[in-house]
């Protein structure tokens, strides 16, 4: 019995490399790649596993690859607290570039802080292509507390708030929290900009890379989702890459009204102006809603 599997485990990469049309939807669709959220990793049959199921349901035949950041489920989920991100980004483009069901590019959908290092894949590797971008409750514009964590990682969540608070930007804080490479603290700016080691570079904070803004733009869409009550992400406009203006931590200013916009440092506004930037809101906290909403709203962007 156990040879007659292990058999059948060794056969099917022949059978594969000998039907090559396999790896070819034969149909039109675009695949799919999603990048799952803080405390998740990329087959939670409560969330992504949930999400890729629920998606092939709505698109027959569609492929959708659930990141794994990692060799397995553990390490996935240990990455998304403890992994510097740029490596993890540069682990993602690399899962990219190697899966041939992407070769013709390919469709991206982030949720949480997947949704940050999705753009980032599509600013620093063009390569296969993302076509559209949707961030579901992403924070472009970073956090500024982490008034609770989602799932059952509270314990994590303590430890991190305490790392967070003895200085966020510290060498040895910034290069072993995920959470403190997005960190915002707009009381101190200057901090932010010489020492945030993922969110300031790929925001063009230090310096304006060309590359990074020419690669945004060859998206066809970059759509934002916004959770009206969302009591995990502080403050909330993030999720629309609005933030708190500079110098004081009460008043919001929106993308539109940000420097980054306002000398398009990134190619957002150029993008905004050839109708690419999409801003969705939907009532409920933070990566809650129904199927229904997700049908009608989401599903159209991937078909
Ligand atoms: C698309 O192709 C897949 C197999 O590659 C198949 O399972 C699916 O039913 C097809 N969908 C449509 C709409 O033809
Ligand atoms: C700009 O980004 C590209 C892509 O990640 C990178 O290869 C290059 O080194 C960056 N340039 C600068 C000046 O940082």
């Amino acid at each position: 019995m156990r040879a007659a599997l292990l058999c059948v485990l060794l056969a099917a990469p022949v059978l594969l490399v000998a039907g090559s049309p396999v790896y070819k939807s034969d149909n039109g669709t675009v695949p799919l790649v999603i990048w799952h959220g803080m405390g998740d990793s990329c087959c939670n049959p409560l969330s992504m596993g949930a999400m890729k199921k629920m998606i092939e349901e709505e698109i027959s035949g569609i492929y959708v690859l659930s990141l794994m950041i990692g060799k397995n489920v553990v390490q996935d989920t240990e990455n998304g607290f403890f992994l510097d991100v740029n490596e993890q980004v540069s682990m993602a483009c690399s899962q990219l570039t190697q899966d041939p069901q992407l070769k013709g590019g390919y469709n991206a959908m982030g949720f949480s802080q997947g949704a940050q290092f999705l753009r980032a894949v599509a600013q620093r590797c063009p390569s296969p292509p993302m076509k559209t971008l949707i961030s579901v409750g992403g924070q472009h514009q970073g956090v500024y507390g982490l008034p609770r964590c989602p799932g059952e990682s509270s314990h994590i969540c303590d430890m991190i708030r305490k790392a967070l608070n003895s200085g966020a930007y510290s060498d040895l804080v910034q290069k072993h929290l995920v959470q403190a490479q997005y960190w915002h603290d707009p009381l101190n700016d200057d901090l932010y900009k010489k020492h945030s080691l993922f969110l300031a570079d790929i925001n063009q904070e230090r310096a304006v890379n060309e590359t990074y803004k020419k690669n945004l733009q060859l998206l066809e869409k970059f759509v934002m989702v916004k959770f009206l009550q969302d009591t995990v992400v502080d403050p909330v406009d993030t999720e629309w890459f609005g933030f708190l203006k500079t110098g004081q931590a009460k008043e919001t200013e929106t993308l539109q009204e940000s420097l980054l916009y306002k000398e398009d440092r990134l190619g957002l506004a150029a993008m905004d102006k050839a109708g690419k930037l999409d801003f969705l809101a939907t009532k409920g906290d933070h990566l809650q809603f129904s199927r229904e909403w997700f049908t009608a709203n989401l599903v159209p962007y991937l078909q």
